[in-house]
């Protein structure tokens, strides 16, 4: 029985205090015990001081009936989320998210998933955010905020340098610091440190040889003691069986091996090792703290647990809008869309899209949702009709065709496990479009899948619009779009390469796939849009591009400064206006870029955004703030963060490749902010402007 007057049981203390209270009163076999999971999703329970079971459900797009058995709100995917830029709509999601999970009896949901899109053929790129460490930072902070908001610990995963999932289990990610410090490692730092992220899930891979699992540099160096993590790890299902053996673990910082009875955490093996004096008491207890602590910060050691809801009409509402925000409009001559019923009449529906259902268990793996009920874009299309178009099959009777593609979450698709094989669309597609196209110029592909696909038929289609995976409510939303019910306003949240070999890591088989299960991170910080800067490649569609139903005028872009000192903050204000005839929301993005950028650096890379809906005719008053420590690189000479003093440009549009306004500043060569006077890293080579 608990003891009701013990600390642990208090609400009112500080959780660190209780999971400290707690520890002291496990004995060390229950200690050893609580390192493994029981089944797939459960922490093992320890009676004697009544604590249960704490429950884990995966995952990033709503609660996996695999985790929980039950069917609950199928919300847009990663990239979806992504693609609306839009941090206030992501909180709210983290918040129904978090609430689905307590509702099903969870402690702890497995996601924001935030690796970065390295290479557009991972199985998981429609689970991730962004190949944009600032984009993927901006957004998993909102998420993890809401999340735990409800008493749910968000566990952000896989860390770290989990970016492919061929041989994901064996691979060794070979980073050099540098990019892990700008390109890898932001969005984890951001969701600890500035969304104090409960939980962490350890990846399969190993990083510069060292197995995520084991590794004391990413789990106790960055994790505790610099980014002042106070949760607990968590290991990939089964990663720990291809990490090493217990006492590495153990010395790593792995806190919970899962699932159980474990492998290498079996309360024997944990027992022996501590025998051999492989490991000690402290080891364990500093592992397990972050695990108590995350229970008494989700109530679970509370003596009533409050309860929440899933599948309500909010959270499907709110799957809608979410879907809905993440519409990108890649194309649109002749402004095809959105239809007017005045205009074109006859509407013929095609593709294999069109009656497909995305929403089951396991579907893609572990972030499939199975919700009560799925919204195929042929229910959509009828749902949201009201009388206004003629639905017909062949295309050549048709004002327009709208042809539904794209991918599935069949393995070699968007699927966890495998990546897939090519950029092409699967099937017959490309040839079944070309055969739409050639019928009827007035060709719409509506494209669903989660990572960058080739378009061998773009030019010969009048639009393109992509709706990724948007959950349970998707053909609703896609309806609307279509019909101009809703203004599609998202932005790429990743690069659409024209081939493969423009593509980044597929420079060579050593960068991808992997040679002798080594991947080598050759491409450095030039990851996505980093590389085609860099190279000059023309993309075929740019990061941060989207196109509107209505348009934006940009104009009297005012720098507050354009002289600046490393404790400053960069201010631009600019006039944003809706010149068009409807109302639409528009994401202003902000882009730096380095005029004397040395070789080994980004040409300019995303330091800003801000998301504006404007009435027909409305003008705004658009403030951007960037604080120059944020322009800071690493400096691997100096294995720190510094300034580079000279001469910069504040760049500010629609798109990366659609830059609206440009303003000049220079950086002086000052001390950095943070660094202390005995700290000569900072020392800079180059002279302020
Ligand atoms: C995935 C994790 C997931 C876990 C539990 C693993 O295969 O990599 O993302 O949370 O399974 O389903």
């Amino acid at each position: 029985m608990a003891e009701s007057t013990a600390d642990y049981t208090n609400p009112a203390l500080p959780a660190e205090r209780r999971a400290t209270d707690l520890l002291a009163r496990l004995t060390l076999e229950e200690k050893f015990s609580l390192c493994a999971g029981q089944g797939l999703w459960k922490t093992k329970a320890v009676p004697r001081l009544g604590l249960k079971p704490f429950m884990l459900t995966d995952g990033p797009r709503g609660v996996g009936f695999h985790s929980s058995g039950k069917r609950c709100t199928a919300f847009p995917s990663g990239i979806a989320q992504a693609a609306s830029w839009d941090e206030a709509l992501l909180r709210r999601f983290g918040a129904a998210l978090g609430q689905e999970c307590r509702a099903v009896g969870g402690g702890t949901i497995l996601g924001p998933a935030i690796n970065i899109c390295r290479t557009p053929l991972n199985g998981r790129t429609f689970e991730y955010l962004s190949e944009d460490p600032y984009l993927n930072s901006r957004l998993v902070v909102p998420i993890v905020h809401g999340v735990q908001e409800q008493g749910i610990a968000a566990c952000v995963k896989h860390f770290a340098a989990n970016n492919q999932e061929t041989d994901r289990v064996r691979i060794s990610s070979e980073v050099s610091e540098r990019a892990l410090q700008e390109i890898y490692l932001p969005a984890f730092r951001a969701a600890v440190e500035e969304g104090d992220a409960w939980s962490v899930m350890s990846a399969y891979n190993k990083v510069n040889g060292v197995p995520a699992s084991a590794s004391a540099d990413l789990l106790r160096r960055r994790l505790r003691d610099e980014w002042g993590f106070r949760g607990f790890v968590v290991s990939d299902w089964f990663a720990p069986r291809f990490a090493g053996g217990t006492e590495s673990c153990v010395k790593g910082g792995l806190s919970l091996e899962m699932p159980g009875k474990g492998s290498i955490y079996k309360t024997g093996k944990v027992r022996e090792a501590y025998h051999n004096g492989l490991i000690t008491e402290r080891d364990v207890d500093a592992n397990l703290h972050g695990l108590l602590t995350a229970m008494a910060l989700t109530g679970h050691l509370d003596p009533v647990r409050s309860r929440a809801v899933r599948n309500t009409a909010e959270h499907q509402q709110l799957a809608r809008e979410m879907a809905e925000a993440g519409m990108t409009l890649l194309k649109n001559d002749n402004a095809v869309l959105p239809l007017r019923p005045t205009d074109l009449r006859k509407v013929a529906v095609l593709g294999p899209a069109l009656k497909k259902r995305y929403c089951l268990p396991l579907y893609g793996g572990s972030a499939g949702v199975w919700s009560p009920y799925e919204v195929t874009a042929r229910k959509g299309l009828e749902g949201e009709n009201r009388g206004r178009f003629e639905f017909v099959k062949e295309a050549r009777d048709a004002d327009v065709v709208l042809f539904f593609a794209g991918l599935s979450h069949r393995p070699g698709q968007d699927s966890e496990v495998r990546d897939r094989a090519s950029l092409s669309l699967p099937g017959r597609q490309d040839e079944m479009i070309r055969a739409a196209a050639r019928q009827n110029p007035n060709t719409v592909v509506v494209l669903y899948g989660g990572s960058p696909v080739a378009m061998p038929w773009l030019d010969e289609v009048r639009a393109v619009l992509l709706c990724w995976y948007p959950g349970m409510e998707g053909g609703a939303a896609v309806a609307r779009t279509l019909f101009g019910d809703n203004n599609p306003c998202g932005k790429l949240p990743v690069t659409f390469p024209r081939s493969l070999a423009d593509s980044p890591a597929h420079a060579s088989p050593r960068s991808y796939p992997g040679d002798k299960r080594t991947v080598h991170y050759d491409e450095e910080l030039f990851v996505g849009y980093r590389h085609f800067d860099k190279r000059d490649i023309e993309p075929l569609f740019p990061f941060g591009h989207g196109l509107s139903y209505t348009r934006f005028d940009y104009d009297n872009l005012v720098l507050e400064q354009d002289a600046l000192d490393a404790a400053d903050t960069l201010v631009a204000t600019l006039e944003l206006c809706n010149s068009g005839e409807c109302a639409g929301a528009e994401v202003v993005q902000l882009y730096i870029a380095d005029l004397d950028a040395p070789e080994d650096r980004p040409v300019q890379a995303l330091k800003g955004f801000a998301k504006h809906t404007l009435a027909a005719g409305e003008r705004v008053t658009v403030r951007l703030e960037v604080a120059v420590s944020d322009l800071r690189v690493f400096s691997p000479e100096a294995g720190n963060w510094e300034l580079l003093p000279g001469r910069y440009e504040l760049r500010v549009g629609s798109s990366l490749r659609d830059i609206r306004l440009r303003a000049p500043f220079g950086l002086r060569a000052t001390a950095n902010p943070d660094d202390d006077s005995s700290n000569d890293n900072n020392a800079t080579t180059r002279e302020a402007s």
